[in-house]
């Protein structure tokens, strides 16, 4: 089966860098994060469209912030949250993560829920938690995004055998048939040995993506 790739582009790219982005993809199957300003842009060319982040209400006085109620009504499917630069750089804790996902699938988004160990750390205690409060009260079916906080924007990957070792450990926590994708410098480099790992349902592309030539690159490879 064709597997899931998802660009998230963080807060990079200009306008003009965008609309030049834009203009060499005529149908690519990646769910596009792009930062929230340029998400029309994507919509209008019917292109598979998520929000990096979302509050944790619906509506009201939150200056700065967007909702999934909003994200929904301009046609958004779905919705990254728990990425790691967002737990340590905005302190975003399981508690509230687990918030933005209750808020997300009340506005039928599909969920993206972002967990990972910090180098040193046990990734087992560290995910089990992680999913366990995250995913509270949650029936509705997420997909699991490994993505180590250590092998984000950066060249070093885990190896392929660690990274089995947790999808594995992901799957037996939840079930079986949940998709889980890894993420954390997926590159033109690597992709082919990432994509033999058997038990993957696909990858994130973070600053590779900004490429959409390597972008188109990773996809082929893991058609
Ligand atoms: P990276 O980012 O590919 O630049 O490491 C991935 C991500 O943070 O989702």
């Amino acid at each position: 089966m064709e597997k899931i790739v998802i660009a998230n582009h963080k807060m990079h790219l200009t306008y003009k860098e965008i609309i030049d982005y834009l203009n060499q993809i005529n149908d690519l199957n990646v769910i596009f994060f792009p930062s929230s300003i340029y998400i029309p842009y994507f919509i209008q060319k019917n292109l598979k469209t998520g929000i990096q982040n979302i509050y944790i209400n619906d509506q009201g006085n939150y200056t700065g912030e967007i909702s999934a109620r909003q994200a929904k009504s301009i046609g958004i499917s779905y919705a990254l949250i728990g990425h790691a630069e967002r737990r340590h750089l905005f302190n975003e804790s399981n508690e509230l993560i687990n918030q933005k996902v209750c808020e997300a699938i009340k506005n039928n988004l599909q969920v993206i829920l972002c967990v990972g160990e910090e180098q040193d750390q046990d990734y087992k205690s560290v995910i089990k938690k992680q999913l366990e409060i995250g995913l509270k009260n949650i029936n509705a079916p997420v997909i699991i995004a490994y993505e180590p906080f250590w092998a984000i924007g950066n060249s070093t990957i885990p190896s392929i055998h660690r990274i089995e070792e947790v999808i594995t450990y992901i799957k037996s926590l939840l079930n079986k048939d949940i998709k889980v994708v890894y993420g954390g410098s997926v590159s033109i480099n690597n992709i082919k040995q990432l994509n033999a790992i058997k038990n993957l349902d696909g990858f994130i592309v973070g600053i590779e993506s900004l490429d959409i030539n390597k972008l188109k690159l990773i996809r082929e490879v893991t058609n």
